[in-house]
């Protein structure tokens, strides 16, 4: 008896050396879009994370063969492929994580409201059956066009009767990883500890980089913050002409989509101070839906931390994107309601 709680003991303060004071759990990831651009690249990043025990592989096409290619890898993670919309509910059930990459990329001279049409149903069918068997998931959107199609998937929820708009993000983490990435090199900074918030939505004039708020802090003359900002907005258009005709951004966003998933997991886990940017429904602006920095917890959002102070240039980009926003979160609730 004695020995035994003495090994109980022992193995507990393994677990609280290897996990500080979070909570270990299973972690069942789903991946929507799975054998695509994006989904496969990210599914890889998600498989060679610990803090995921479950991969789950959805597509309508081809995931046998990435989830046989994949689970080859020696990391805890089981992963299993899920083939076809008859195969829908059984990947989303019971998954902790919903990650959507499914949909048509845009090609060179598309906006992403171009896609609205073909990606509009394939968000609303998905949230339909995460509605149905995964209502406490918590889902991350990364499918274009994103301000639309977050608010798309809440009104499917709204619907279905079990809408907690703490559980429902536009992955705009690509948006913050570009931001850091060119405000580093403009000033020779770490770009891993380069920090620069990125609000508002996921398209055009609604991506409004907060440089005043960047860490460590930063000045730019005028039309340099200017071109650094236009670059920022512009930054997908940039890739999609450079792979001219063959798709949008699939690697970097893999990178940022699965920074965004761990984050979603280690505040589920319950750990302290996981802060993301992301699209979700809010007060903050007029517009129903705005990305702001976001403290995440073990339901989701766990504080929505605001706009922050904005300098006047950025107050003046606020105040350009919140119609352009109000417009695509309208034409996506449309969408549902009919
Ligand atoms: P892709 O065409 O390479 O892959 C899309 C995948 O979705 C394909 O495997 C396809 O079979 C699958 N798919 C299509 N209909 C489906 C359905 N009903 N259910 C499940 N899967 C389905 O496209 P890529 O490059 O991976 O881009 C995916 C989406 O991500 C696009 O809408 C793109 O605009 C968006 N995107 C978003 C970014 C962001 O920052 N939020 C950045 C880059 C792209």
């Amino acid at each position: 008896m004695f020995s035994r709680s003495l090994r109980v003991s022992s193995s507990l303060q393994g677990n609280l050396r290897n996990f500080g004071t979070t909570k270990q759990c299973n972690v069942k990831v789903a991946v929507a879009g799975a054998s695509g651009g994006i989904g496969q690249p990210l599914s890889l990043l998600l498989k060679q994370n610990p803090l995921v025990t479950e991969l789950s592989l959805y597509d309508i096409v081809n995931t046998p063969g990435v989830a046989a290619d994949l689970s080859h890898i020696n990391s805890p993670a089981k992963v299993k492929a899920y083939n076809g919309a008859e195969a829908l509910k059984e990947a989303f059930s019971c998954a902790e994580v919903i990650i959507i990459p499914a949909g048509v990329p845009r090609k060179p001279g598309m906006t992403r409201d171009d896609l609205f049409n073909t990606n509009a149903s394939i968000v609303r069918d998905l949230a339909v059956a995460a509605a149905e068997v995964a209502p406490k998931a918590l889902i991350g959107i990364i499918s274009n066009p994103v301000n639309s199609t977050v608010p798309i998937a809440s009104e499917v929820f709204i619907k279905a009767g079990n809408y907690d708009p703490k559980r429902i993000f536009g992955v705009t983490t690509l948006d913050v990883v570009r931001a850091n990435t060119f405000i580093a090199e403009a000033k020779n900074l770490d770009p891993i500890k380069t920090n620069v918030p990125v609000i508002g939505g996921h398209a055009g004039i609604t991506i409004i980089p907060l440089i005043s708020q960047a860490t460590p802090k930063v000045s730019f003359p005028a039309d340099q913050l200017k071109a650094l900002t236009e670059r920022i907005q512009e930054a997908g258009t940039e890739v999609v002409k450079a792979k001219a005709g063959t798709g949008s951004a699939t690697l970097s966003m893999a990178f940022a989509g699965a920074r965004f998933a761990i984050s979603l997991i280690r505040g589920l886990r319950g750990e302290s101070n996981v802060i993301e940017c992301a699209y979700v429904r809010s007060d903050v602006t007029e517009a129903k839906y705005f990305s702001t920095p976001i403290l995440l917890g073990p339901n989701g959002v766990e504080k929505n931390l605001g706009l922050g102070p904005l300098s006047d240039f950025e107050k003046e980009l606020v105040k350009a994107a919140v119609p352009e926003l109000k417009k695509n979160i309208e034409k996506g609730e449309k969408f549902v309601k009919g």
